[in-house]
């Protein structure tokens, strides 16, 4: 499961990256949130390390990616440890001063929280109020122990051990098992990655000023962009005449042509290429210099050639997961479907990606609609819904099938 662990800032911030590690060797996928105040006691490189994923704390760290709301949308469960008497002052006051604190404002999951602070702190009437609305508001408050505490003094407020921490945390979890929880969108699985997508539409030049093109967007090319970087990957997209900006942290490479794009995919290195982008079949054998005139003859004809199968060159040459798309319309051969199996055989990619288009579907800003085939033409996955879920569920079966 996906956990959020928010640190705030106490001396106990050390006993935090033991709670990472617990839940780490359980399988989880945690995320650290450490606070401004944390991190002057745990600096923002161990949390990095420890967790293999960003330890933000600035709500207007990574924009793009809209992190104050999806970080707490897509956790399955919160666990602040410590929690500092000003920290349970302000979720008890649903404040949103900083990554954390609009995390805990957007998230559904179960919240845990493990208090740290000086006994008398802790027995002030105030943080009694805070502790009190919180646990009637459904937030598990841990009970510190009682022992030593920062200086000379002793008493409870101390933050109780890292593995205390971690079972009430899995408790809190209405008593179903951790591992059973499902994540529809796992972070980090694609840590250390090299993902290649290709997006758009090519456009093979007629004259000066004409080309023959598509009606491909780049949406769900983007999207996979966007989903692979959410999940940890180094992405770099071609983007085949794409008015979108891509998300922080991806590459950008902007081609025109096939021909272009071809180059650009063979000159950049990767792991897993998805071939996103509808590539022009055909193009021109001759690109007229000028603008081509009518000649009167009512008529005007076109030689095109084949150009390069892209797919196929980076199946053929191999070494890469190489996924490969077919927006495809049934006729009176055979379904949409049917001739989608057949192109995944023939084409041999690791996964081919068939969305049935026609009649405004699959083009653009729109839900969209896949199934996903392996080399066989035998069906590995289904998905519908926004581009961005199904690019999740494209890269689900990435990952499963690398493995
Ligand atoms: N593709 C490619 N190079 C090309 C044409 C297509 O790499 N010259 C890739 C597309 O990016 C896509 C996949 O191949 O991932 C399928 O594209 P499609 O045009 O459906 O395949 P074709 O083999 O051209 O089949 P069809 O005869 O149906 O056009």
């Amino acid at each position: 499961m996906r956990v959020l662990l928010g640190v705030t800032g106490g001396v106990a911030a050390y006993k935090a990256a033991i709670v990472l590690r617990r839940l780490k060797e359980d399988g989880h996928t945690v995320r650290v949130i450490p606070t401004a105040a944390a991190l002057q006691f745990v600096g923002r490189a161990t949390w990095e390390a420890l967790s293999g994923l960003p330890a933000t704390s600035d709500t207007f760290d990574n924009v793009p990616a809209v992190e104050h709301v999806k970080l707490g949308q897509q956790a399955d469960l919160v666990l602040v440890a410590p929690a500092t008497a000003d920290f349970l002052a302000q979720l008890a006051h649903g404040e949103a001063r900083d990554l954390l604190g609009n995390a805990l404002l957007a998230t559904r999951a179960p919240v845990v929280v493990a208090p740290a602070m000086h006994t008398e702190m802790w027995e002030k009437a105030s943080t009694r109020a805070n502790v009190a609305t919180l646990r009637e508001r459904g937030i598990t408050v841990i009970e510190p122990a009682v022992g030593r505490l920062t200086g000379p003094d002793s008493g409870p407020g101390r933050l109780p051990e890292p593995d205390e921490i971690v079972a009430a945390a899995y408790a809190a979890l209405d008593g179903k098992s951790p591992g059973t929880r499902a994540s529809s969108i796992p972070w980090g699985d694609l840590v250390g990655t090299r993902v290649l997508i290709t997006a758009g539409g090519t456009r093979e030049p007629i004259d000066a000023v004409r080309y023959l093109g598509n009606i491909s967007t780049g949406h769900q090319g983007f999207a996979l962009a966007e989903a692979a970087r959410e999940r940890g990957a180094d992405v770099t997209v071609v983007a085949a005449n794409v008015v979108l900006p891509v998300s922080e942290g991806v590459t950008r490479i902007d081609v025109e042509t096939s021909r272009e794009l071809a180059e650009a995919v063979r000159a950049t290195a990767s792991d897993v290429v998805i071939m996103a982008a509808a590539v022009a079949d055909f193009r021109p054998r001759e690109t007229a210099a000028t603008k081509i005139k009518k000649d009167g003859s009512g008529t005007l004809t076109l030689e095109l050639v084949e150009t390069e199968d892209i797919l196929r060159g980076l199946v053929e040459a191999g070494g890469r997961f190489v996924v490969g798309f077919a927006a495809e319309t049934g006729d009176d051969a055979a379904s949409a479907l049917d001739h989608a199996r057949t192109k995944a055989r023939r084409k041999g990619a690791d996964l081919l990606v068939f969305n049935p288009v026609g009649g405004g579907r699959g083009f653009g800003d729109v839900p969209n609609e896949v199934t996903i085939l392996d080399a066989q033409g035998e069906e590995v996955a289904r998905a519908a819904g926004s581009k961005l879920a199904v690019a999740h569920a494209v890269l689900d079966a990435v990952v499963s099938r690398r493995h």
